[in-house]
């Protein structure tokens, strides 16, 4: 089957942008389009005032715009069934069907499938009422985690370090009503200890191909202090996993998941995203994600040789037919998340970004929570707001580019940490 020439984008963050970034790189030269997209996509494809949660709407736009190919950027929409119902009305789409979705959406359903294929993930307990959740917790004691069933946008994890913490969040999570649904189950699992790594795996049924590896930097501060964020800056590769240890993770790891979710009967066509925890005793699943991660995919993609278009057209329409590892170019890229002041809490919008008149070299302002106002001027519209991405020889060289032009940005409400890829630098 030839490639697809007409592409609709689902989403409106860094994420999308980078996909779109990479689709309109194809060779093929496609149409590339988003629903809802921002500023930064704007300039570079159409954008639909679609929501990504609108799944009959964005149907429709599929048809009427005669899309041949959606890719899903969000994991909303891929829970709601957005590809269930693209492929009713004969749209191809990457991305999992509802069911591979729930990998995601419920952590429970996760869990259960770890534990039932023995892949290494740390013993949990699942929980629906208050009482004896708190007996489990009194019996484990601190530092455990809490972790709400649903998808929760990455605020539904509580690592405590006390057992008052600990109760406060369960109390929280199952009696309150903060989390709605998605606070209606409660897992409660060990703290495991390491560095973390984002395996992105494009899953095509059976088969798979394991991208680039990264690392995220999920608290708010410098120094990995404060809240949990959905991610303030990545960069790619994480040498952390040697050679040997992703051996060991396509083993222990990779190929068991993808077996499993096709022995539970799901015919998974997308990015499953495994979280792991390098621990001293070895890599553990720490989650799924069942898209692609925001900020991973904005240093992941532009590492990748290969046309992103095809393969994701591959695996979203069964012709990936054997598994292993993307060739990846030997340039390293880095991420740093402008933030606005604030987030994860409240935080303003609408404040004016002036980026640089030209990009430095080697660097995308690659948007995120970026909107025009009614001037015309770029202003701050998420809490996550631009992913300043750089592309070197070295990462150190990549570190530098991205914080210059991080340091010539200019808004009043710009956060950043001083010390993505601080880590692997300073390993050196
Ligand atoms: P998750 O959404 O499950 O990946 O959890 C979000 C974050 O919480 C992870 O990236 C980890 O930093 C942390 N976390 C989750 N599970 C554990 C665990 N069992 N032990 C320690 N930290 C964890
Ligand atoms: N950066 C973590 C995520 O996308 O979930």
């Amino acid at each position: 089957m030839s490639l697809p020439t007409s592409v609709l984008v689902i989403g409106s963050g860094g994420r999308e942008h980078a996909i779109v970034k990479a689709l309109l790189a194809s060779p093929v030269r496609p149409r590339v389009a988003c629903a809802p997209g921002n500023a930064g996509i704007a300039a570079e494809a159409t954008c639909f005032p679609v929501a990504a949660d609108d799944i009959p709407g964005l149907v429709a736009l599929a048809q009427r715009e005669h899309f041949t190919f959606v890719v899903v950027g969000p994991e909303v929409p891929l829970s709601l069934g957005l590809v269930d119902a693209l492929a009713a009305v004969g749209v191809p789409a990457y991305g999992p069907h509802a069911d591979g979705a729930r990998l995601e959406a419920s952590k429970v359903f996760t869990k259960q499938i770890l534990l039932k294929y023995r892949i290494p993930t740390a013993p949990a307990g699942v929980f629906t009422e208050v009482a004896p959740a708190l007996a489990y917790l009194r019996s484990r004691g601190a530092p455990i985690v809490i972790k709400a069933d649903g998808l929760a946008a990455g605020k539904g994890v509580v690592v405590a370090q006390t057992l008052a913490e600990a109760e406060a969040a369960v109390t929280d999570m199952l009696a309150g009503n903060k989390f709605g649904s998605a606070g209606s189950q409660v897992l409660i699992e060990d703290c495991l200890y390491g560095e973390e790594t984002s395996i992105l795996v494009v899953v095509s049924g059976k088969n798979y191909l394991i991208l680039p590896t990264s690392q995220d930097h999920k608290r708010i501060g410098d120094g990995d202090t404060g809240p949990n964020t959905g991610g303030m800056g990545t960069y790619s590769p994480a040498e952390v996993v040697t050679p040997a240890l992703l051996d060991r993770i396509e083993t222990e790891i990779v190929k068991p998941s993808v077996e499993a979710i096709a022995a539970e009967g799901m015919d998974f066509r997308g990015t499953l995203f495994i979280g792991i925890m390098l621990t001293p005793q070895g890599p553990s699943v720490l989650e799924y994600n069942t898209r692609f991660g925001d900020p991973e995919t904005q240093v992941v993609l532009p590492r990748l040789v290969d046309d992103l278009l095809a393969t994701l057209w591959r695996a979203a329409t069964g012709q990936l037919t054997t598994s292993g590892r993307a060739p990846e170019k030997p340039d390293h890229a880095l991420c740093v998340v402008m933030a606005a002041k604030g987030y994860p809490d409240a935080y303003p919008k609408g404040d004016v970004i002036t980026l640089p008149t030209r990009s430095p070299v080697g660097v995308q302002f690659i948007h995120a929570g970026t909107a025009r106002n009614v001037a015309g001027q770029l202003v701050t519209n998420g809490g996550r707001v631009l992913g300043v991405t750089a592309l070197a020889p070295t990462l150190r060289a990549a570190a530098d580019a991205a914080y210059a032009a991080c340091a010539q940005i200019e808004c009043v409400s710009k956060y950043y940490r001083t010390d993505i890829g601080a880590k692997q630098l300073n390993r050196r």
